[in-house]
């Protein structure tokens, strides 16, 4: 047994609590039976699974279809109308389509309708501005043997570019060519003329036609109601639309 009297401070007690409380902190936790950390890969796991059964879900009970009538169409909201639905100029709309249709036409007419040697000119030709029906009929059937334009006589051969043109295409393609390369005209070429136009050329029933043709037969406007340029069309029909006021 010690003397307590004779007991001194342990001095060489070389203890040393920072370090050995760091020993404890490095020991693995010990946890509670039943609430042990889960492994990552468990968790990753599970949220696919939850992942995929949302998808699996949304895409049945939750679907769109099951809650929206048949036919429904979404309303756009108010003065968010888009750029392509809003009612455009009869005159705007018909252009961009002549526009995209008159690039099987400029090779030989040339971009600007200037023609070249070879090719007589669009602008500034009473073929284009002059009674509606002989262009149609021109771009429909083609053309050949002698024509003076604007002063000049070519005597060549324009194709049929009618094959497979659609009203639209055709009222489109005479508008812009009588609306641009300074050729103005006060009315446009309306879709029920262009389809007048169509009935003609499947009457007629032959191949391309001529100048002399042309003046003997079809110096004439195309039958149906021209269009204001100023009329409001819906630009996908090129219908007139009714106007909200
Ligand atoms: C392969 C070349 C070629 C293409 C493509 C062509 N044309 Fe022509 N076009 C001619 C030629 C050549 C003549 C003159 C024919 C003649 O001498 O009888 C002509 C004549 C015309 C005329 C009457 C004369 C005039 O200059 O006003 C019109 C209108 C016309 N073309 C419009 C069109 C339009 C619109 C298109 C496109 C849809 C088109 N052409 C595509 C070669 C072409």
């Amino acid at each position: 047994m010690s003397d307590p009297s004779t007991s001194k401070p342990d001095l060489d007690d070389d203890t040393n609590v920072s370090t050995d409380a760091a020993a404890v902190k490095r020991e693995n936790q010990m946890f509670t039976q039943g609430s042990e950390p889960i492994s990552l890969w468990v968790i990753l796991g599970g949220a696919l699974i939850i992942l995929i059964a949302g998808g699996v879900i949304a895409g049945s009970i939750f679907d769109y279809n099951n809650y929206v009538k048949p036919g429904y169409v979404r309303a756009t909201a108010p003065g968010a109308a888009s750029a392509a639905t809003l009612p455009k100029s009869a005159l705007d709309a018909y252009l961009k389509i002549g526009k995209k249709a008159y690039t099987a036409c400029s090779g030989c007419h040339q971009p600007g309708g200037e023609g070249n040697a070879a090719y007589p000119p669009l602008a500034n030709s009473e073929w284009v501005t002059g009674p509606s029906l002989r262009p149609a009929l021109i771009i429909l059937n083609g053309l050949h043997e002698a024509i003076t334009v604007d002063g000049k006589t070519y005597n060549a051969n324009m194709p049929s570019m009618g094959s497979g043109m659609e009203a639209k295409q055709l009222a489109g393609v005479l508008n812009y060519i009588r609306n641009s390369f300074g050729n103005t005209s006060d009315s446009l070429v309306s879709l029920e003329m262009a389809q007048n136009a169509l009935d003609v050329s499947k009457e007629r029933n032959g191949g391309q036609v001529t100048a002399t043709e042309l003046n003997a037969d079809y110096n004439i406007d195309l039958v149906g109601a021209p269009l204001d340029p100023e009329t409001l069309v819906d630009p996908k029909t090129l219908l007139p639309v009714e106007s909200n006021e």
